[in-house]
């Protein structure tokens, strides 16, 4: 192999065949090696198990550096988005590329409005599911069934529609999988409420002693916009592909909360909280870090480490913060076990060789369940909270996706190892 990464391509010579393949410049980040001349020119594919070094397509939404710790959408920093910005103004700019002028906020906000709706159909639906049902499920189907109740197609422009009524829908749909759970009537939306505010009435409106806290709405928005986008993440990743064929954007959106679900993604903040639960004492913590760095244990510290930041996520920066606020304002700040056991598990093993050695630092997920736990939402809500918010940036996605002239149908390859032919005899 011939590397002239000066001349911005590496030709592959295999006997008298070659594949020149060129590399490509993002504005930031890697370089990537376009690599379907090897396929065309020399019939051979290229592996890489976990998609661990490959771009799975060109994007202009969300950019991070994992080294360095940095999460950008469209070019802005989370940590300047959280401080300034709502909730819905992050939803514009992931889906229009720009942040909205107060004109814009008011007509997006406005049309989210429009599409709130709680249709007869899936209150039906949720009551017909088993009373266990875990709260994911019922987001999952309830979203695929969204289908029926909003006749969109995937094309453009019903996809605008579509997304539009998946961002306004969400909330409802978490808020129904909440009461559901618990087997309490739904709570319809009320229209003069924000996006936030109005999610955490669903939820608990009907409680007597239920007053909007605005340090608790504050902390809710920053969790939907701490996770609103990821780039291409395991569920986003599904996203696309399920989108790459043409399929509803419900049901596209339907696989991505399937993909979430997993702890090693989005159910880490429910593991994270369970596994603090467990530790249960700042005593107990290096026993826990043992059992974490011991390879015969399956045991790992959830919310601790990540794919692409190795480095403090970005994210768990700023939801400490709003972790200590939401403390703060219900007078934990203190005394509460669940924060003290996590501030000190944060603080030995940023001391010990095992996790600074592999850069395992907390993610997003070691502290936005204590805040969860704290606003008054069960742990078995964690992740369907974490869909809602994630929605727009799945949204946004296929939206991309479906503009992009060059991404067709998305279909792998593998490298087969099982049997070769062999007869039934
Ligand atoms: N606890 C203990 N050891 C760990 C952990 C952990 N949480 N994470 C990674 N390691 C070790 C791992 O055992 C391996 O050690 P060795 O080199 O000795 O074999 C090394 O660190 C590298 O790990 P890896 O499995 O190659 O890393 P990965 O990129 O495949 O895994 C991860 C990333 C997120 C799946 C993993 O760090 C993990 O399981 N973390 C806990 C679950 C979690 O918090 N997930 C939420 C991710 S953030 C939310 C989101 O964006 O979805």
């Amino acid at each position: 192999m011939d590397n002239q990464s000066d001349a911005k391509q590496i030709d592959i010579k295999i006997g008298n065949r070659s594949a020149s393949c060129p590399i490509l410049e993002g504005n930031e980040g890697h370089c990537v090696l376009d690599i379907k001349k090897i396929a065309q020119e020399l019939d051979i594919f290229t592996l890489d198990e976990g998609l661990r070094s490959t771009a799975f397509c060109k994007s202009k939404i969300t950019f991070i550096d994992g080294e360095k710790g940095i999460l950008l959408h469209r070019g802005y920093p989370i940590d300047q988005l959280v401080s300034k910005r709502n909730y819905t103004e992050i939803c514009y700019l992931l889906m229009h590329g720009e942040i909205p002028d107060p004109e814009q906020t008011k007509s997006f906000n406005l049309n989210l409005k429009q599409h709130q709706y709680l249709a007869p159909q899936l209150e039906k639906l949720f009551l017909s599911m088993p009373d266990n049902t875990h709260p994911m499920t019922m987001l999952m189907s309830s979203t695929c069934a969204l289908a029926s109740c909003n006749r969109t197609s995937s094309t453009s422009p019903d996809l605008q529609l579509a997304a539009m009524e998946l961002i306004s829908n969400m909330p409802i749909l978490a808020a129904m999988c909440y009461r559901r759970s618990v087997n309490k009537s739904f709570i319809a939306p009320n229209p003069e409420l924000s996006y936030s505010e109005n999610f955490l009435y669903m939820m608990f409106g009907d409680n007597p002693s239920y007053q909007a806290n605005p340090t608790l709405t504050k902390a809710i928005d920053h969790i939907f916009t701490l996770h609103a986008d990821h780039e291409q993440n395991a569920s986003t990743a599904t996203v696309r592909l399920a989108g790459s064929t043409g399929t509803n954007p419900y049901s596209s959106i339907a696989a991505g909360i399937a993909a979430l679900a997993g702890p090693a993604h989005g159910g880490a903040n429910e593991a994270a909280l369970h596994m603090l639960e467990e530790i249960g004492s700042v005593e107990q913590i290096d026993t826990y870090l043992e059992k974490a760095k011991d390879s015969n244990d399956p045991f790992r510290l959830m919310g601790f480490g990540h794919r692409v930041y190795k480095n403090y996520d970005p994210r768990a920066k700023v939801m400490h913060k709003t972790c200590h606020d939401v403390l703060d304002t219900i007078g934990e700040a203190d005394s509460n076990p669940l924060f003290k056991i996590a501030s000190a598990l944060e603080k030995i093993a940023a001391e010990d060789e095992y996790f600074v050695s592999r850069k395992l630092y907390p993610n997003i997920d070691f502290y936005s369940g204590i805040t969860l736990n704290a606003i008054g939402i069960p742990t078995n809500m964690f992740t369907v909270i974490f869909a809602l918010s994630r929605t727009v940036g799945w949204v946004s996605h296929l939206i991309e996706m479906n503009n992009d002239p060059d991404q067709g149908l998305i279909r792998p390859r593998q490298l087969y190892i099982g049997n070769t032919q062999r007869n039934d005899k």
